[in-house]
């Protein structure tokens, strides 16, 4: 670990920044998920969809270069290739011959609740060890993320 503006000991450092890495290469992975949604999906929703993909993964990717450099910010190693993101992400891969547009909904409100999953425990993590500033960042990405698969659920009528 480097050193750290944050008063926070070395071992809460350490274990923040690794749930940190775990969220940040969900949140890699889903990002190119959702290009692919973004690129692929066709159908009567194509035009409503397209660009509400492309939004949520802009946003998406501004909230992974928060959540890298947070990690780093405590002293840990932000990992990000698209190697190391294969072998760590817990989403399941996109089945990317996928086309009509609804299915394309479903694919990605679903793994958007397995992104949430991972971002509620890093925040856990961080709550126990009294790192309010990472919760406070984790708790933004969640109600976001949460509207976003609301407007999917809708989307999809549930
Ligand atoms: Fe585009």
């Amino acid at each position: 670990m480097y050193r750290s503006p944050n008063a926070l000991p070395e071992d809460s450092r350490r274990t923040i920044s690794a749930a940190l890495n775990a969220v940040l290469a969900d949140g890699l992975d889903l990002h190119g998920q959702l290009k692919v949604a973004h690129w692929n999906l066709k159908g009567p929703y194509f035009a409503e969809l397209h660009p509400l993909l492309e939004t949520f993964a802009v946003s998406l990717a501004a909230h992974n270069d928060s959540v890298a450099e947070r990690a780093v910010t405590l002293g840990a190693k932000a990992y990000g290739t698209a190697r190391h993101v294969a072998g760590a992400s817990r989403l399941p891969e996109y089945p990317q011959e996928t086309t009509r547009d609804l299915e394309h909904v479903k694919l990605v409100a679903d793994r958007m609740d397995i992104f949430l999953v991972g971002l509620r425990a890093a925040r856990a993590d961080a709550d126990e060890r009294d790192d309010i500033d990472t919760v406070d960042l984790l708790t933004g990405i969640v109600t976001e993320f949460e509207k976003h698969g609301w407007f999917l659920r809708a989307t999809l009528g549930e």
